[in-house]
């Protein structure tokens, strides 16, 4: 059976579509075909992010009304494992029924199906891409962020406890200058499980230039470890300092 993944967030910007989209890569370095799915109708952005934006002819809402799912999915040109759906440009244009068939055909076609919410609870929509969706919390270290996850955390249906927090943006520095918390405070202050620490990166920031994640930096190292626990490896944190 693959994986399915939702990336979620209190707060907007968090780095939910950025996390997204490096966790792409790494899958795709595990050998495994991913396909994203932009759920950010009006704001999509991963088409951008993975540079196939001029490519896009139909989105999600083409899909969910009937379109072939090939023709409205665009494989990356830089890595033919990934593909991506482009998120509808209008608001209010994925109904829950018609996502919870799309959902059911596309797991069955790839290794991972990464769903890349909007900031915000959609529990109709959470609930049609089904219960083995995992989802994953991206949260900052900043203290208004944590609090916005542990906001999601109480809000999640009790059927959605296979959610995880990823800690994004990471600066071991603030934390040795005791400006933000520590990171066991960090993850009892969410109350999620930790899954990974992505750690504050240039190359993350510029993804959408280069559409690509250097393979020997830290933030990709930090996104393969994800993508290794969320396929069943035992993978132990680093040391703080070395993330
Ligand atoms: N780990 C990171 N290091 C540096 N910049 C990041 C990182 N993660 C995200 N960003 C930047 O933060 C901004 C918001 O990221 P994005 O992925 O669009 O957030 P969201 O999908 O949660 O709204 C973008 O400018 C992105 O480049
Ligand atoms: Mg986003």
């Amino acid at each position: 059976m693959g994986i399915c993944l939702a990336t979620t967030s209190g707060k907007g910007g968090t780095g939910k579509s950025t996390v997204s989209c490096g966790l792409s890569l790494a899958f795709a370095k595990l050998n495994k075909s991913v396909l994203l799915v932009d759920m950010d109708e009006g704001l999509r952005c991963l088409d951008l992010l993975l540079g196939v934006d001029h490519k896009v002819v139909f989105d999600l809402s083409d899909i969910l009304n009937g379109v072939a799912i090939a023709d409205g999915t665009y494989t990356l040109p830089q890595n033919p494992l990934i593909s991506v759906i482009p998120a509808p440009r209008q608001i209010g244009n994925i109904q829950a029924d018609a996502l919870s068939t799309f959902a059911k055909k596309v797991k069955s076609l790839y290794d991972v199906v990464i769903f890349d919410f909007p900031a915000g609870l959609d529990f109709s929509l959470y609930s049609a891409i089904g219960d083995d969706a995992q989802f994953l919390t991206v949260c900052n270290p900043d203290p208004v962020s944590v609090r916005d996850a542990a906001a999601v955390c109480a809000s999640l249906p009790q059927n959605k406890n296979a959610a995880r927090l990823i800690i994004n943006r990471f600066d071991a520095e603030y934390i040795k200058k005791k400006i933000y918390s520590n990171i066991d405070d960090i993850i009892d202050m969410s109350g999620f499980r930790l899954l990974g620490i992505v750690p504050q990166s240039s190359d993350l920031m510029l993804l959408s230039i280069t559409h690509n994640i250097n393979k020997k930096t830290k933030a990709f190292k930090a996104l393969y470890r994800i993508a290794r626990r969320l396929s069943d490896y035992e993978v132990r944190l680093p040391k703080i300092k070395k993330i």
